[in-house]
């Protein structure tokens, strides 16, 4: 039997793509195992979205070359898409190159590489087709990501993804109300779905579902105890989404819409196709729920052109907002976007400095909001043990991180008797920046 081994960067949608691509293999008689050396068959499903995450990329492939003789090696994903053929240039000892939008050709790709082909490529952008597979290898049997719909048809100036990822495709609303019925059915009681634009959504069939009208859809799959979505885009965002969340509490109440920048002029040389009134009304709606909405976003920092004023409207921003937590990053250039054109006039010291900012107010944010949450009885859909902390950990509907004790079961009992999986009500006794800690007083019923 041929055995591979995978190693997965980059987002949750390389994640999942990873998941179907491993029952892909199985489904082929291909057996997964932990470790390179043990593999006939390496596979790096890669990310661009970064210089810095694809440099790690091309070091793996340096790393690995030596122990690699008498193993195919592939490179899956977007720098696989970015860079195509190139690859086999800069390291001739990858056979297989594919992009995203090929996967469905991995069966053929894989009988290729069988027969001997030692440049094996699929790397056409020109499909319809969404990656959907008959076997998905899934390792938590609690939660699940589900894809919705692949691709983008953006052009932030920044972002390699429209180039890495291909043009939008949705998924049927049958095909993905059947793969949630198939999932709860399995037991999965969390479901993620995933997009790069989750909000995009338009149901290709004739029912002709909206992105609102399939989360409704979806919160009424019995089974399900909580329904997540990532990521929206502030453009396609409307307010039907928040109406969803305030009438179905298994819609988890938390929205990640990266704003970017604070600043109109530089969101418009982003070409984000909002300004910041436009996204400060749809943070209203969500503050003005009946539900309480943690809100999430991206920052980028440095963004050519941006000035010292541009910089000081991000950060009063996060002040108006005063998000739950946010990923922040420093401008970083990438191959054929828009923004080549731009001079990236900062330096690294002063990009650092402002990503140095962001993150210190926006911890200081966070200190404050999660204080809010001491006292509260949250209920948490428990991941797991720390084993150091003598700690269970998980996660509230509004994705807030805690860490707990639970007298009655102190630690994973030896004949087996966990709360993994399980939701209880925590009591939250303190908070951190970024976490919050508490006591489980209730075993699951
Ligand atoms: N589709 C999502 C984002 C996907 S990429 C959206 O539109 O919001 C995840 C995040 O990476 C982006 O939100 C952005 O903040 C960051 N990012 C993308 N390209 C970048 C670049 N060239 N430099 C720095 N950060 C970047
Ligand atoms: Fe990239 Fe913009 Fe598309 Fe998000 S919406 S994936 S940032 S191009
Ligand atoms: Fe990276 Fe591609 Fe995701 S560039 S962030 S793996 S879409």
């Amino acid at each position: 039997m041929k055995k591979f081994y995978i190693e997965t960067f980059g987002c949750q949608m390389n994640v999942h793509d990873s998941e179907k691509v491993i029952g892909t293999l199985v489904g082929r008689g291909y057996s997964q195992v932990e470790t390179p050396d043990e593999a006939d068959l390496l596979l790096y499903n890669t990310c661009s979205i970064r210089d810095k995450a694809e440099q790690k990329v091309f070091n793996r492939l340096v790393e690995i070359k030596k122990r690699s003789r008498d193993k195919v090696v592939g490179v899956l994903g977007c720098v696989a898409q970015q860079e195509g053929e190139k690859i086999f240039e800069r390291a001739p000892h990858v056979s297989l190159v594919a992009g995203s939008a090929s996967y469905n050709r991995l069966p053929e790709m894989l009988v290729q590489i069988e027969t001997g082909h030692r440049r094996v490529t699929g790397l056409s952008l020109e499909t319809e087709d969404t990656f959907e597979v008959p076997f998905t290898r899934r390792d938590n049997p609690h939660k699940a990501f589900l894809t919705i719909i692949e691709g983008c048809d953006k052009s932030c100036a920044y972002c390699v993804v429209p180039m890495t990822r291909g043009p939008e495709r949705s998924r049927t609303s049958a095909s993905v109300l059947d793969e949630a019925r198939r999932l709860a059915a399995e037991g999965y009681t969390e479901i993620t779905l995933l997009g790069q634009n989750v909000n995009s959504y338009r149901d290709p069939s004739p029912a002709g579902l909206d992105f609102a009208q399939l989360l409704r859809r979806i919160g009424q799959v019995d089974g399900l105890r909580r329904v997540r979505f990532t990521t929206s885009h502030p453009r396609d965002f409307v307010k039907d989404i928040i109406d969803a969340i305030d009438e179905n509490p298994i819609l988890c109440n938390h929205i990640h819409l990266p704003v970017q920048s604070g600043s109109t002029s530089i969101l418009s040389r982003m070409q984000r196709l909002y300004t910041r009134e436009e996204y400060l009304r749809r943070i209203n709606w969500m503050k003005n729920a009946r539900r309480d909405i943690a809100i999430t976003s991206d920052i980028i920092v440095g963004f050519p052109g941006e000035t010292d004023a541009d910089f000081e409207q991000t950060l009063r921003l996060l002040e108006e907002v005063r998000y739950d937590s946010i990923f922040s990053f420093k401008y970083s250039q990438r191959p054929n976007t828009p923004a080549l054109q731009y001079e990236d006039h900062l330096t690294e010291e002063e990009k650092s400095r402002r990503l140095t900012i962001v993150q210190e107010r926006q911890r200081q944010i966070q200190l404050e909001r999660n204080a809010n949450y001491v006292g509260a009885i949250e209920e948490v859909h428990i991941d797991g043990y720390n084993r150091a902390t003598r700690q269970w950990l998980g996660k509230t509907s509004q994705h807030k991180q805690v860490c707990f004790t639970h007298p009655m079961l102190p630690e994973p009992a030896s004949g087996g008797a966990t709360l993994e999986g399980t939701y209880l009500p925590v009591r939250i006794t303190r908070s951190g920046p970024v976490s919050l800690a508490g006591e489980a007083a209730v075993l699951p019923n």
